[in-house]
């Protein structure tokens, strides 16, 4: 017995010491107790030049029918890649590779997996562009995390989201991607997404790293054509670009990823000024930047390097860490570096922010996805809530002749058009894992709404376009026996996106006509539009009774859309982008500068203002706004200052209404915009109730302005805070 108790006790102390000793054997990059700087300096002192160069790219993995981003089939996967896009629905093929890059590499890091998870993964929001008409930040954050939580699940580690190219071009099939045209409303969205895929614990299994892009730019391609060149003065770029990436980052954001445009001669991809000397120097990021998709590659065709060896070394030297897709840092960077042309300083800065980021995520301690099914992780329902209130929030009620809408008495219905039977267009472009089977459809949620109210019945009339009208008929059959056409008209999801540009933002000449024929029967007609971009709609203004623009709006929209036919829902959406009168006055956007001339200078042909401006957005109920009460008339430059709105909600029911907050320095050292949004802020009103909107003024933030350099200036002298049409005039003082 004695015996058996001492062999125990030496068992025992041999094994605490063989505990001990591993424990002590543990490279410092594998200690979870060990900071996130410890961890990365051991890891990097491990590292030879071939391990580091092989973090900085990026190839895809898995089957991906995207046509503007086919790659060479990955079979073959290199296990120490740093980076892989990842096409699958679910963790298995990633966890194989992990696998791979786990136990057959020397060090054992782990693979980043990224994907474009733009407005959802398997439940799908709106697009952003709609999402932003919500003016709802608090409402995308949770579909932001929502997003997260399903795309983590499914083995996703990064999304290349959110998009926040300011864009006043319409024809640019980009502008579904971000929120409008202001600068200031995009940075509260990214900033809103940033916290809402990333959470406060990137490694908590549930949230995804965010990548701002397309920094920077993008949106102001020429004539809305796609990768084209972008003519940005420095005071553009800090005026309209900036804001959003630099509010992003204050979020929080882990990456950026650099944009394929040429900006006045320097490609997003090459440019040192923004990618290091503001964005790390300046705003000390330290994550990472990933490259477009070839946007290294793409330097040569743009005119700015003579092969894909220095492509390499301009998107490096520039501030490019990692290679998307364009195989010129796996096949040149080390060599760059061994002839001295790349430093190794700069390499191993890069490879600390890829590295940081992966520990950040938790990667190293927990690199595999746990498997689950479908069903735990996708469209629970508090998922399709949040996706069916954000559908509500983000349509736009244009044009209510006679208070059409909400419907009343109505028995027989007519619900015409190529859009109304459609789940697959309602999804719009960049659906990640998105289901058209999973989207309630136009006329689906008026069947659902209407249900023993009221008789419907459905002709497709044409299709989106083309010249077909033999469907004209039957379409006028049905409207002619109802009491109402409801007409479901708009763009196909492929019409916007990447790659999607189209010289006019009119819906094809075949859905006019049959709105025009439909419309001489004499019925009210009520226009649902489906687009991914503001439409031209001046004719269809003209000869349709209420427009409703429901966007994309993603798999949860034809139930709001209908209780807002029905009256159940009182809309709230207000525009985030102009839609303008005709597309030949883009470009076209509220903050626009001054005029020498502003009586003269006008169109002779059309209008020069446009159809429906920037936040408007109607209701079933009248808000009156009281007067602006400033706390004071007078201040000191670093005296805060606030003002204050009543809002009475005048009509029968409670609403939504959203306030905007614009600002105008009449007389500054360099002009500035007419107006500028500089708050938000979206509040319940109940009919008969009053509730009073602030505005907190940061002088040095809100009044002053910025030079080409991003400088911040305040200058004494009178400013005006406008809220519709209540302006009042403040006055700086030195
Ligand atoms: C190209 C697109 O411009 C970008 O937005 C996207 O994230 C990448 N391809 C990856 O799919």
């Amino acid at each position: 017995m004695k015996n058996r108790k001492i062999t125990f006790l030496l068992l025992l102390v041999a094994s605490c010491s063989l505990i001990a000793q591993g424990e002590k054997d543990l490279p410092a990059y594998k200690d979870a107790k060990r900071s996130v700087e410890e961890r990365v300096s051991d890891l990097m002192s491990r590292m030879t030049l071939e391990e580091k160069v092989m973090q900085l790219n990026q190839y895809t993995l898995g089957r991906n029918d995207n046509a503007n981003n086919m790659a060479d089939p990955v079979n073959d996967i290199p296990p120490a890649i740093g980076s892989l896009i990842y096409f699958s629905s679910n963790g298995d093929l990633r966890n194989r590779v992990q696998k791979r890059a786990m136990e057959e590499t020397r060090l054992g890091i782990p693979i980043i997996f990224g994907y474009d998870v733009i407005h959802g993964y398997r439940t799908t929001y709106p697009i952003s562009l709609a999402q932003a008409c919500s003016w709802n930040p608090q409402l995308v954050e949770q579909a932001c995390a929502v997003a997260a939580q399903e795309a983590r699940m499914s083995g996703v580690d990064w999304t290349f989201s959110p998009m926040i190219d300011v864009a006043r071009d319409a024809r640019w099939g980009r502008v579904a991607e971000g929120y409008g045209e202001d600068p200031y409303a995009n940075a509260v969205f990214a900033a809103a997404s940033v916290k809402g895929y990333q959470g406060t614990d990137l490694a908590s299994g549930k949230n995804v790293a965010a990548c701002l892009k397309h920094y920077i730019g993008y949106g102001a391609s020429e004539a809305g054509r796609d990768y084209v060149y972008t003519e940005i003065s420095g005071q553009t770029l800090w005026d309209t670009y900036m804001l959003p990436y630099e509010e992003g980052v204050k979020a929080g954001a882990a990456t950026l990823m650099s944009s394929f445009n040429d900006i006045s001669g320097t490609p997003g991809s090459a440019n040192h000024y923004t990618l290091t000397e503001v964005l790390k120097e300046r705003w000390g990021h330290d994550g990472f930047v990933v490259s477009d998709w070839g946007s290294i590659e793409q330097l040569r065709p743009q005119g700015v390097a003579k092969d894909k060896k220095e492509a390499a070394l301009k998107a490096f030297t520039a501030g490019v860490e990692m290679d998307m897709m364009n195989r010129s840092y796996d096949n040149h960077l080390g060599e760059l570096v061994k002839e001295g042309k790349v430093s190794e300083a700069l390499l191993n800065d890069a490879v600390k922010r890829v590295l940081r980021v992966k520990f950040r995520l938790g990667l190293f301690d927990n690199p595999y996805t746990p498997q689950t099914t479908e069903k735990e992780r996708f469209l629970f329902p508090q998922s399709l809530k949040i996706a069916e209130q954000l559908a509500e929030e983000s349509i736009v009620l244009l044009k209510n002749e006679n208070n059409t809408l909400p419907l009343k008495n109505v028995s027989k219905m007519a619900v015409v058009g190529p859009m109304a039977k459609s789940q697959w267009h309602l999804l719009g472009s960049w659906r990640a894992q998105g289901n058209a089977d999973d989207a309630v459809s136009l006329f689906a949620g008026l069947e659902n709404e209407f249900k023993g109210k009221a008789q419907l019945s459905f002709a497709a009339g044409c299709d989106f376009d083309g010249d077909d009208k033999s469907g004209f008929d039957e379409a006028k059959k049905i409207a002619a026996q109802s009491d109402v056409v409801i007409l479901c008209l708009g763009e196909k999801a492929q019409w916007s996106g990447e790659n999607a540009s189209r010289s006019t933002i009119a819906l094809p000449q075949i859905q006019e006509d049959l709105v025009e024929e439909l419309k001489a029967l004499g019925k009210p007609v009520i226009l649902l539009l489906s687009s991914g971009r503001p439409l031209e709609l001046n004719r269809l203004d003209k000869i349709s009774d209420a427009m409703l623009q429901v966007w994309q709006p993603g798999i949860a929209g034809g139930n709001p859309i209908a209780g807002i036919v029905a009256g159940r829902i009182n809309p709230s959406g207000k525009l985030s982008m102009t839609f303008p009168y005709s597309t030949g006055q883009i470009p076209i956007y509220y903050n626009h500068r001054q005029s020498a001339r502003p009586h003269q200078g006008k169109y002779q042909d059309i209008p020069s203002t446009p159809l429906y401006d920037f936040a408007h957005g109607l209701s079933y109920t009248t808000y009156t706004y009281g007067d602006l009460k400033p706390s004071t008339l007078t201040i000191k430059k670093g005296d805060k200052l606030s003002i204050e709105i009543p809002v009475t909600n005048v009509g029968g029911i409670d609403g939504l209404e959203t306030v905007h907050w614009f600002v105008f320095d009449p007389v500054s050292t360099i002009s500035r915009p007419v107006k500028e949004l500089k708050h938000f802020e979206k509040q319940m009103i109940k009919k008969g109730e009053t509730k009073v909107f602030k505005f907190d003024i940061d002088p040095l933030k809100d009044l002053g302005f910025i030079n080409a350099d991003g400088k911040r200036f305040l200058e004494s002298g009178d400013y005006y805070i406008i809220v519709k049409d209540k302006k009042v005039k403040v006055t700086l003082v030195d």
